[in-house]
């Protein structure tokens, strides 16, 4: 008999659903929020196999997880990623393949990922100045990851989503912009305010950070906007709203100024295997060292993340004013 429980719960009694793959932490890209602008990465031998992700997605489909979202890094410039995105899109407990991308390779792998099973998908874009989103990305090409946007939209994915981080002083005035770039398509766009993870020192995230509250202050001198109900649950972090005679939802994630921790129904894996149980805390456990233990089974995986639960923390506690507590990236932690 199978004495490991069927289900993820942690002890405020949430449940765990939901799990974050991040399966690089490379990318092509060096967003002034995300990274600095010299990053060492984790050497390759660090890094967990395709195989060792398909093993961890498959234990925790089998404790109950119904979604998985692969991020990054940049989760699409990992090498034969399709192979592991097809393996993924036939495991029969999964209901929501999801993925998280900076767009910059989505114009030759759209159509294959939604082939595969990918059913939405977040698509970063901050500026649709050329010039302006060459500063933010330091790297990126705006028509490129344009063009992938149309791609993904053409692709017929359930839901196609624009993140936009908007700093003060440095896209602030584009918020308008942004939400007609994605009310002329009929895709969702959320704004997420930047979070303190990882000493950056291209700004003062004290002085760049942006709430909500005064982005939908900004949106509604255009828009009518109607509430869509409270953020959570199969939705994730995000507060949405509808937009007149449109498909197109707007989201508000504002781990901030809303704190939305007690209802988090999810834990990460970074492209290391460090389980993550919370993304503003380091509680982790390492679980590439029990999937390359020469004791390894299917079970003992399982039972290493049931016990990973006990130690979900309750809530982070960010704060821009002080130095970061956090000291890994967003690359690392996989957003
Ligand atoms: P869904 O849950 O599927 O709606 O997606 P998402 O919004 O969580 O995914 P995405 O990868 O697009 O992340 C958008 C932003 O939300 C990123 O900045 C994430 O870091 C942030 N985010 C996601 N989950 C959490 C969380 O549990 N806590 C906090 N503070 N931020 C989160
Ligand atoms: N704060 C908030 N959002 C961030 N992202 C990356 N770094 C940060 C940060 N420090 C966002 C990216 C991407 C998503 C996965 O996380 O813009 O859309
Ligand atoms: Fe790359 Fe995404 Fe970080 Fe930008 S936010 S540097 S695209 S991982």
């Amino acid at each position: 008999m199978n004495a490991l429980p069927p289900t993820l719960i942690d002890r405020f009694g949430r449940r765990v659903d939901y799990v974050r793959l991040s399966v690089t932490d490379r990318c092509d890209f060096r967003c002034v929020y995300c990274m600095a602008e010299e990053m060492t990465f984790v050497p390759k031998p660090q890094v967990l196999t395709l195989e060792e992700h398909f093993q961890l997605a498959q234990a925790f489909t089998e404790l109950g997880v119904s979604k998985i979202r692969l991020t990054g890094g940049e989760p699409l410039i990992r090498n034969d990623i399709l192979s592991l995105v097809k393996r993924l899109g036939r495991l029969p407990a999964l209901e929501q393949l999801v993925l998280t991308t900076n767009g910059s390779q989505l114009q030759r792998m759209a159509k294959s990922l939604r082939d595969s099973g990918v059913k939405r998908i977040n698509i970063s874009l901050d500026s649709l100045q050329p010039r302006r989103f060459r500063q933010l990305t330091r790297h990126g090409n705006l028509d490129q990851v344009v063009a992938g946007i149309e791609a993904a939209v053409a692709a017929g994915f359930e839901r196609v989503r624009i993140n936009a981080v908007i700093l003060k002083g440095r896209n602030e005035d584009e918020v308008l912009d942004l939400v007609d770039f994605a009310y002329r398509r009929g895709i969702d766009i959320a704004f997420i305010e930047e979070m303190p993870l990882g000493r950056i020192l291209e700004h003062d995230r004290a002085l760049s950070f942006c709430g909500s509250a005064e982005l939908r202050a900004i949106i509604s001198q255009r828009y009518s906007m109607h509430a869509l109900g409270d953020p959570g649950g199969a939705d994730g972090p995000a507060r949405y709203f509808t937009l007149p005679g449109s498909t197109s939802r707007l989201g508000f994630i504002s781990p901030h100024s809303e704190n939305f921790c007690h209802l988090c129904n999810r834990v990460r894996v970074t492209a290391e295997g460090r389980l993550l149980l919370c993304l503003g805390n380091e509680h982790s456990v390492d679980l590439r060292a029990v999937l390359r233990s020469p004791h390894y089974t299917p079970d003992s995986l399982k039972q290493a993340i049931v016990a990973a639960m006990a130690i979900k923390p309750e809530r982070h506690h960010f704060n821009h004013e002080a130095e970061p507590e956090i000291l890994r990236f967003m690359n690392t932690t996989g957003g």
